[in-house]
């Protein structure tokens, strides 16, 4: 039987994706506009299944908040939420009680991912074991589960974040099809990983298999992955319904936005409810405006992620960054490959580069910062 439940871990605290994740649970984080969660909700409810139980810690209350019941995604969602973080397997297995019989999907709450699950669910049917991962290939491995796959698809070895490893393999894509019996493996109320504590001992025995599906698969960890996220659901990389949104010409346009017949929407692009574009303006490539962001006259806005109720005001340039929302950018600042904390502000005339990022709240004042001149300084003397 091909499951039709499923676990979501989000009990993770997500500190590397700061300071998208500063105010803001990583499974809500928005990707186009959208909870984070909600893609994972999509596919799941695509391939049939029924139900889906969050096992959440940290801010658990934000979760349930953003998503409800899960009708709005067609599927139902319930809630299990722990005291005390209990690790990937013990989450699993505190969840025992609130699932059906049968066999479960299970889903690392930060991948992003169109995996085929009905060809999943079915491998798994067929060869009989105990568990089925998803795997996908990776240039680097080592922050990753490692996995070593047999000719008869059986996995041979599962080594989680190997300190060592020289060039591509396959990893654990944080995917997985279990039996109830590993249920069995997990030591109940106590912290326990399943890629240390159970994936090695069901390889060994021979009952763990893996699945290298062809699909598109992306983990949004960091902030250079969450704006790559986006650049993939924009260009349709990924199957999403916010990708098919964007329609032939890849450019969505909320009608309550409004958008200055002067300014230049260029797609792929994604203008949220009620945001502003005022004349000379430019949007896109790759862009998306959160709900009541506002683009002042002659800005410019490329390859980047601005969130709800963001400004940047008029002559400003944003490229390659991402502006959490309610945060400012000054007349004239240009701002490339940066991270603005919720709220952050930023006054007229500074130039941010290169991987600045800024808590959520800091205040620049006005022309307080020229980072690209900082550099030349420093490499003339
Ligand atoms: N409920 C609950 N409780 N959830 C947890 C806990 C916990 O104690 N610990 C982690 N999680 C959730 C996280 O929120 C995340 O969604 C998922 O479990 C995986 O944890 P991460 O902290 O994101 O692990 P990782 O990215 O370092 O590694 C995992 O994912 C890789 C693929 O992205 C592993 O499964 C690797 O083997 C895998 O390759
Ligand atoms: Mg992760």
């Amino acid at each position: 039987m091909i499951p039709t439940q499923a676990v979501i871990l989000v009990g993770g605290a997500g500190t590397r994706l700061r300071p998208v994740t500063s105010r803001v649970p990583k499974p809500v984080a928005p990707l186009v506009e959208r909870p984070f969660v909600a893609y994972i909700l999509e596919n799941l409810a695509r391939h049939g299944v029924e139900r889906a139980i969050f096992s959440s810690g940290h801010l658990a209350e934000v979760v349930e908040a953003e998503i409800g019941d899960g009708a709005a995604y067609g599927l139902t969602v319930d809630y299990v939420v722990e005291e005390e973080p209990l690790g990937t397997a013990g989450a699993i297995a505190n969840c025992a009680g609130a699932l059906d019989d049968g066999p479960l999907f299970v889903f690392n709450g930060d991948v992003l991912s169109d995996v085929d699950l009905t060809t999943l669910g079915r491998l798994h049917v067929e060869r009989r074991g105990m568990a089925t991962i998803y795997l996908t290939a990776v240039e680097d491995p080592r922050r990753y589960g490692l996995v070593e796959l047999a000719s008869d698809g059986r996995v041979a070895q599962f080594l989680e974040k190997p300190g060592e490893h020289a060039g591509p393999a396959l990893i654990n894509a944080g995917v997985y099809v279990l039996e109830p019996e590993v249920f069995e493996l997990i030591p109940p109320g106590r912290l326990f990983s399943i890629e240390r504590g159970v994936f090695p001992r069901l390889a060994q025995a021979g009952s763990l298999y893996g699945y290298v599906g062809e699909g598109y698969w992306r983990d949004i960890g960091t902030p250079e992955s969450y704006l790559q996220a986006h650049v993939d659901v924009l260009e349709r990389v990924v199957h999403t319904t916010a990708g098919e949104a964007l329609g032939e010409t890849y450019r969505y346009v909320a009608p309550s936005a409004e958008v200055s017949p002067e300014a230049r929407l260029v797609p792929p692009c994604y203008i949220g409810d009620g945001a502003r574009v005022a004349a000379g303006a430019r949007v896109g490539p790759l862009a998306v405006l959160g709900a009541g962001a506002r683009v002042g006259a002659g800005a410019v806005v490329v390859e980047s992620v601005v969130q709800s109720g963001v400004e940047i005001a008029d002559h400003a340039l944003v490229e390659r960054s991402i502006l959490v929302r309610d945060s400012r950018v000054g007349a004239g600042s240009q701002l490339s490959a940066c991270a603005l904390g919720e709220g952050c502000d930023v006054g007229a005339g500074n130039r941010l580069t290169g991987g600045i990022c800024l808590a959520p709240g800091t205040t620049l004042p006005d022309s307080a910062v020229d980072f690209r001149e900082q550099l030349r300084g420093r490499e003339e003397s």
